[in-house]
């Protein structure tokens, strides 16, 4: 499985990031899952430095670099080694960030040698399931961008917004979340001919602890998880991971 642990704003110290970054770099050590870290920016320069870290980022800039005041580009995230980097976070569409805008990320995510972690997920559940229109409309605009092989690379995160910074008892249930990864592919169908869908990685997040990670693992067709505020703490990290295997 691909576990992503996503720091948000969460972590104001380097002694915690440490511990932290030793703890993903065990648990990814032991060959069982991939694990990654995307701190805040700031600590991304600290993670570069540590062999075997695979790093991720929160964001980054739509832009190509140069003169962008407080933006951080692709390439800079490229040049310190970050593998997976998050698009389209819920918190960043909150404050604005369009589908246009996250295709713009994907393609600088992509034209840098990195992967994207595209995140949709619908802001409310309604009874007339107008939802999956705006998971749907999520994809597609950013699907429609690709070529046919980047298509087969996007990482997928279905973040269901009023799932997110819960408690655990609040995520999603298995059964939602199988048919919801069914419905993922589906889309996907429209962009990737036959199987090939299969080759595109669905994850999910909103309250994932160690409590329900197996649940939320088995039988749902998830291949990974990202996580926010359980992420932010050694032993609730590593609970999680290890409750997967
Ligand atoms: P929580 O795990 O805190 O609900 O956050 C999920 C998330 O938004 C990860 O990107």
């Amino acid at each position: 499985m691909l576990i992503i642990g996503n720091w948000k704003a969460y972590i104001e110290s380097t002694t915690k990031a440490k511990a932290l970054f030793a703890s993903a770099k065990r648990l990814s050590a032991k060959g069982v899952h991939e694990v990654v870290v995307a701190p805040a920016y700031p600590y991304i320069g600290m993670g570069a430095g540590i062999k075997g870290l695979i790093l991720g980022a929160q964001d980054v800039s739509e832009t190509t670099g140069g003169a962008q005041t407080g933006e951080v580009a692709a390439g800079q995230l490229a040049d310190l080694g970050v593998s997976y980097v998050i698009a389209g976070h819920s918190e960043r569409r909150a404050r604005g960030e369009t589908d246009e805008v996250v295709t713009e990320k994907v393609r600088h995510i992509f034209a840098h040698g990195m992967v994207p972690v595209l995140c949709v997920g619908e802001r409310e559940r309604d009874s007339d399931a107008q939802y999956l229109k705006e998971v749907r409309q999520q994809i597609s605009v950013v699907m429609e961008a690709l070529s046919q092989k980047e298509r087969l690379q996007v990482v997928l995160a279905y973040e269901p917004v009023w799932a997110i910074g819960k408690t655990g008892a609040d995520a999603i249930t298995a059964g939602d979340l199988a048919e919801m990864v069914l419905y993922i592919r589906k889309i996907l169908g429209d962009y990737i001919p036959g199987r090939a869908t299969t080759k595109v990685k669905i994850l999910y997040g909103g309250s994932v602890d160690a409590e329900n990670i197996r649940m939320l693992a088995s039988g749902t067709g998830v291949e990974g998880f990202l996580v926010g505020r359980a992420s932010a703490d050694v032993a609730a990290f590593s609970g999680l991971v290890k409750a997967l295997s």
